[in-house]
């Protein structure tokens, strides 16, 4: 039977205790930080995430193991331990003292459940199993999400600002009642009709079609933003780079048309005059085309000629930003580009000029000024480029990074200093893509991640030494 009473609770400012240091904890304590909850946290051991929390003030932290009474005085407790006994304890004390608890993962423990919860402005919606699948609860949410009707939270916040007089003139709860009814159907009829409108006038303008130009991310499918992953599902053709993952595509409706468009390094398959042609033809036929590119349109992905030449042909166009590797790759091996006491400048640079154009555009001289350097398409030219910034007076000892196909599942990361860099680069080549990072933030001492990497890698033998 589902006897749950469905509430929202109003968490702010209230103590709240989460006994567990480990990655469930973290996740809970995330989530009430965000409510603005006043969270403790009690636990023997703990993660680097909950240390730093603590350290910067948003939690109270005990570290040591859960005592009978803990519990006491708090609003709520969640319990994310791992020894069972704990969890039992922690349970027991907070029904002797009618704390509402939630041990996760053990429904029987609980008198409260977490929900999955999807949030836009003010509209919050909670999906419940009653704890029976929080994972089915998850994909439900999901789908809300997806269905969901844009225009909402603006008419909610629009009722919100209404509500004060609305309850001034009419003091009778029954009137108000029906007053803020008639008002939200009026307002809901009047957006069903626009969205209807819309979608007229979209069948109507089918003949024009419309061309995106999406960012992918830098290669982790999951690394693509909402909108690009929505556009997809609804694309009438497709013109793909080199590297977009099959899961990406997998989105794309089977009766849309693929087209393969990547170019690496020298082997350029499909020109760029080409691409533009296709993606104006397909276009002017009326079709939805998605033109999916690899990190982010703009950066070093030859976007702002697609765009010229879509815009000088007639053809409306939307940009939806991506991740661009010089910051995703990095981010995501947890070597901070911008660091307080050693980078406040980056140089995104482009290793691999036009070779139409005759002569070197990067200025490599301003180029060595900044505190740190990714350059992009840059591996073919390593000797180039240490040589130039070393000449430009830049430290042989400088820490360098090259990464190859970044987040990705065959990423690897190849660590030294300008000096040896070119050597430590020729005995891991690898066909993937490849960044380098040149700057002191590579050695960033907390590079929990890149740490991680580091192991795989020397136990794979890729590596060497990983400074
Ligand atoms: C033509 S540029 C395209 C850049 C893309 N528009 C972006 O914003 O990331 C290709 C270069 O990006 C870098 N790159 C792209 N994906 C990468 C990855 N997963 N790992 C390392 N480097 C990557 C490499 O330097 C590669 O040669």
């Amino acid at each position: 039977m589902n006897n749950l009473y469905p509430i929202f609770l109003k968490i702010e400012h209230q103590p709240v205790l989460v006994v567990g240091g480990g990655k469930v904890a973290e996740q809970k304590i995330n989530g009430l930080i965000e409510a603005n909850a006043d969270v403790t946290v009690i636990a023997p051991t703990i993660s680097a995430m909950i240390a730093g929390l603590a350290a910067a003030g948003k939690i109270k932290l005990h570290v040591r193991g859960y005592k009978p009474g803990d519990v006491q005085g708090f609003f709520i407790v969640i319990s994310a331990a791992d020894d069972g006994s704990v969890q039992e304890r922690v349970f027991k004390d907070a029904q002797e003292r009618k704390v509402p608890v939630n041990v996760v993962d053990k429904p029987e423990l609980c008198n409260f459940h977490l929900s999955s919860v999807f949030q836009k402005g003010d509209l919050k919606i909670a999906v419940s199993t009653n704890g029976k699948s929080p994972t089915l609860g998850k994909i439900i949410r999901d789908k809300i999400a997806e269905e969901f009707f844009d225009d909402y939270p603006e008419l909610l916040k629009t009722l919100g600002e209404m509500r004060p007089d609305v309850q001034k003139t009419f003091p009778d709860f029954e009137s108000r009642k029906k007053l803020h009814e008639q008002i939200v159907r009026t307002e809901l009829d009047r957006l069903q009709s626009n969205a209807e409108e819309g979608n007229e006038i979209d069948e109507d303008s089918v003949t024009q079609g419309k061309v995106y130009l999406v960012g992918a991310g830098p290669g982790d499918p999951e690394l693509i933003t909402v909108k690009g992953q929505r556009l997809l599902r609804t694309a009438e053709v497709v013109l793909y780079d080199a590297l977009i993952s099959t899961d990406l595509l997998s989105l794309v409706p089977e009766s849309a048309e693929k087209f393969y468009v990547g170019k690496r390094a020298d082997a350029h398959c499909v020109k760029q005059e080409e691409i533009n042609r296709l993606l104006i033809k397909r276009a002017q036929e009326g079709m939805r085309v998605i033109r999916l590119k690899g990190g982010d349109p703009f950066i070093f992905g030859r976007g702002g000629e697609e765009l010229e030449a879509l815009q000088e042909s007639g053809i409306e166009v939307e940009v939806v930003p991506g991740i661009t590797a010089g910051i995703g790759v990095p981010t995501s091996l947890g070597i901070p580009l911008t660091y307080r006491k050693e980078s406040s400048s980056i140089a995104f640079v482009t290793g691999h000029e036009d070779p139409t154009k005759h002569e070197e555009q990067v200025d490599w001289d301003s180029v060595s000024h900044a505190d740190t350097i990714v350059v992009y398409m840059g591996i073919k030219r390593l000797r180039f480029i240490v040589e130039h910034l070393i000449s430009c007076g830049v430290s042989p000892m400088k820490p360098v990074v090259v990464i190859f196909g970044g987040t990705l599942a065959q990423e690897i990361v190849v660590a030294g200093t300008l000096e040896d860099i070119e050597d430590r680069v020729r005995d891991n080549q690898s066909d993937l893509p490849g960044l380098i990072i040149i700057g002191d933030v590579v050695q960033f001492p907390d590079r929990i991640t890149a740490a991680k990497k580091k192991l795989q890698l020397l136990e794979s033998g890729f590596v060497e030494s990983f400074r």
